[in-house]
């Protein structure tokens, strides 16, 4: 029996076409079909999630999760059947880990020993390590809070100084005034460091909250690049630049800035660059297979020796989209059909 490859998606939400379906997806499904290898689109629905594992477990190879988790109201029942599912054998696109080690903002923290993520980032899980901490980071220079729920820039706040720290302090006092710009829409805040710290529990309280510290790289002026990625390679580059004022840093849709389309050649050693790192980013998350569809963003900044260096600022692995570049649908599928053949030659 030719099994299916199934694609996992939820009923609703605005990112949908007419047919109910994300519009990237029955290009997919269609691109595989005319390969003769059969697919299928899911809608999860945790009120019939044994119905659900119990189908794909019969009747699929292999899956490919096309859902934000951080949408569902139990993300981890979602992700308790996919881990069980891979258990089965069904081959995971991505792996349920994958997908919360690629995702989760600390995935920079876990990279920091490497040259794609500066030594001095952190990660905050608990209010107490945060407070302690952060007075000292800030000390060093202009950070980067990133909250680790949430996207397009809400809760990733720019904070700096106010006024110059005495040379002696190796920690900001608390009543020191920080301004504090969010890159949702570049606005700018005043608060006194304490006030501002309170303000940001909010941020690590509840599931997987937790804030991650980096420093600010300037060089976002020029624009952050992100590469698309296909498994292990990179098939698109969207190089986005913030929009020209004063306070403005970030790289998001809503907050104005610029998008261009760029191909991976024009990008030659930032990918180099990143194709070189890949075992280590694999290594560093888990062990598991690269995901399937995933986007990797970089920051330019200058190393010691005045050459450019490329800062890896954030990954995302589990929604990411392709709806204006629907061509690239004959490609995933063209990969699809190659782990299949990979993962069944394997298990001979
Ligand atoms: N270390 C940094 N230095 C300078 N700018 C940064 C840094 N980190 C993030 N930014 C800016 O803030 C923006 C938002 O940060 P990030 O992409 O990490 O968060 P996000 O909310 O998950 O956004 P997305 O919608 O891309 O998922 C980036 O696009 C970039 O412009
Ligand atoms: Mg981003």
């Amino acid at each position: 029996m030719n099994k299916k490859v199934i694609f996992f998606e939820v009923q609703g939400g605005n990112d949908k076409g007419p047919d109910g379906y994300r519009k990237d997806t029955m290009p997919m499904v269609h691109a595989l079909q005319q390969r003769g290898q059969d697919a299928e689109v899911i809608f999860y629905d945790m009120t019939k999630q044994q119905e659900i594992f119990d189908y794909v477990k019969e009747n699929a190879i292999a899956y490919v999760s096309r859902i934000n988790p951080g949408n569902l109201k139990d993300e981890s029942a979602y992700f308790s059947m996919l881990r069980q599912l891979c258990k089965e054998g069904i081959i995971g696109m991505p792996h349920p880990d994958a997908m919360i080690g690629y995702g989760a903002k600390d995935a920079l923290v876990k990279l920091a020993d490497t040259s794609l993520v500066p030594s001095d980032t952190y990660a905050y899980y608990t209010i107490e390590e945060f407070k302690n901490n952060f007075p000292k980071s800030l000390a060093n220079g202009i950070r980067v809070l990133k909250q680790n729920r949430g996207s397009t820039g809400e809760g990733i706040w720019r904070v700096q100084l106010v006024d110059e720290l005495e040379p002696e302090n190796t920690e900001v006092p608390l009543n020191a005034t920080i301004k504090c710009t969010e890159a949702k829409d570049n606005h700018v805040e005043y608060f006194e460091l304490a006030a501002f710290m309170d303000f940001c529990e909010q941020y690590i309280v509840g599931d997987n909250g937790m804030l991650v510290d980096m420093q600010f790289l300037p060089r976002i002026k020029e624009g952050e690049i992100r590469l698309f990625m296909l498994h292990d390679k990179p098939v698109n580059v969207v190089h986005k630049k913030p929009v020209e004022s004063e306070d403005s840093f970030s790289a998001t849709l809503f907050s104005g800035a610029n998008y261009r389309y760029d191909k991976p050649e024009d990008w030659k050693n930032l990918v180099d660059f990143f194709l070189s790192k890949l075992p280590v980013v694999m290594d560093r998350l888990g062990g598991y297979d690269l995901p399937l569809i995933w986007t990797a963003d970089f920051i330019l900044d200058t190393d010691e020796a005045g050459n450019d260096r490329y800062v890896l600022g954030e990954m995302n692995c589990s929604c990411v989209g392709f709806t204006s570049e629907l061509e690239l649908a004959q490609d995933i599928a063209d990969e699809i059909i190659f782990k299949i053949k990979e993962h069944t030659l394997q298990s001979i």
